[in-house]
């Protein structure tokens, strides 16, 4: 008889990453720590895993991200003074993030990569599969992408990746991966992928992008994974073997994503969705937008 197949319950968030693109505002501040209006990208991120009903959460951190640990810790000194104000409203956001979900923490010591980012959280997730969520990475509250993917892996299960269409001009900046269609709308079979193909030999132009639900077996195959491009241990590199030979963890399968994703570590995609989140703010977004389409239209246009 063949043992059910657990569901996925824990979410691995790597963030030990060094940020050198965003240089020098992430010196002594994890890139992750930056804030999209007035929440750190991090918040954001774990929040979407809650909403994903993924309420173990492991971060994997490193030297200088303390900060991190901070945020979703308790601030007592700070709580104090804002309950003797009385300012309710400021209380419940400075708890918001500790109540959120049970952050647990591992240090991966040298970044040796996302796929060795990763393999620091076996002893944590076990023999079960489990998400990874990039923790720069930034999926738009209102596109849930997550539920879909855990779904899918109940389904069918091995793993299940999710890909963007960046256009053939960009894909040298990503993962890359050569797809079959699927029997479902919007859901592809991913027969290869590649780290950051050189320009006109990419297999397609799907990028991988930071939410992945992985079968345990990703473990022992990142395991005996050695650095790929950049020296680094590449989780694409393990996908890959594992996408060649289902017989390591199932097939892997893969999500088209229609929705708006940003990359909170890259300059340009930080300033842009921070502009978006700002707009659709209630508090601030009316003020915020009236002054934008003057910004546009006046400043910008002449
Ligand atoms: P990036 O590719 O964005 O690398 O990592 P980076 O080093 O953080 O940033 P840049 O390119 O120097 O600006 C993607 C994700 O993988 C994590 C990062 O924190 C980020 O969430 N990561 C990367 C690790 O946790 N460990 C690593 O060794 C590398």
């Amino acid at each position: 008889m063949t043992r059910p197949t657990p569901r996925v319950r824990k979410a691995v968030v790597p963030a030990a990453g060094l940020g050198t693109r965003f240089l020098p505002a992430t010196k002594a501040t994890p890139k992750e720590m930056l804030p999209l209006v007035d929440k750190p990208a991090i918040q954001y991120v774990v929040e979407e895993a809650v909403a994903a009903g993924l309420d173990d959460v492991l971060m994997v951190t490193g030297r200088g991200k303390r900060a991190l640990e901070d945020h979703f810790d308790r601030n007592a000194e700070l709580e104090a003074v804002l309950s003797g104000k009385g300012d309710t409203a400021r209380l419940d956001l400075v708890r918001a993030a500790t109540d959120l979900a049970t952050v647990h923490y591992v240090r991966q010591g040298d970044p040796r990569g996302l796929g060795h980012a990763v393999l620091c959280a076996a002893p944590h997730v076990g023999d079960e599969p489990f998400a990874v969520l990039l923790g720069d990475d930034l999926i738009d509250p209102a596109d849930p992408l997550l539920p879909f993917m855990t779904g899918l892996r109940d389904e069918l299960g091995g793993s299940v990746i999710a890909l963007l269409d960046v256009g053939a001009g960009h894909i040298h900046r990503y993962g890359c991966a050569a797809v079959e269609p699927g029997d479902r709308e919007g859901v592809v079979r991913v027969t290869d992928l590649v780290e950051k193909p050189e320009p006109g030999r990419a297999p397609s132009s799907l990028a991988v992008i930071g939410r992945y639900v992985l079968d345990p077996a990703v473990f022992e195959v990142l395991a005996k994974t050695g650095p790929g491009r950049g020296g680094e241990i590449q989780l694409t590199d393990a996908l890959r073997t594992m996408a060649r030979d289902p017989r390591i963890g199932g097939p892997v399968h893969a999500v088209v994503f229609t929705g708006r994703r940003y990359d909170t570590g890259d300059r340009g995609e930080y300033l842009r969705a921070t502009v978006r989140l700002a707009c659709r703010r209630e508090d601030i977004g009316p003020e915020f937008r009236a002054w934008l389409r003057h910004f546009a239209t006046a400043e910008l246009a002449g």
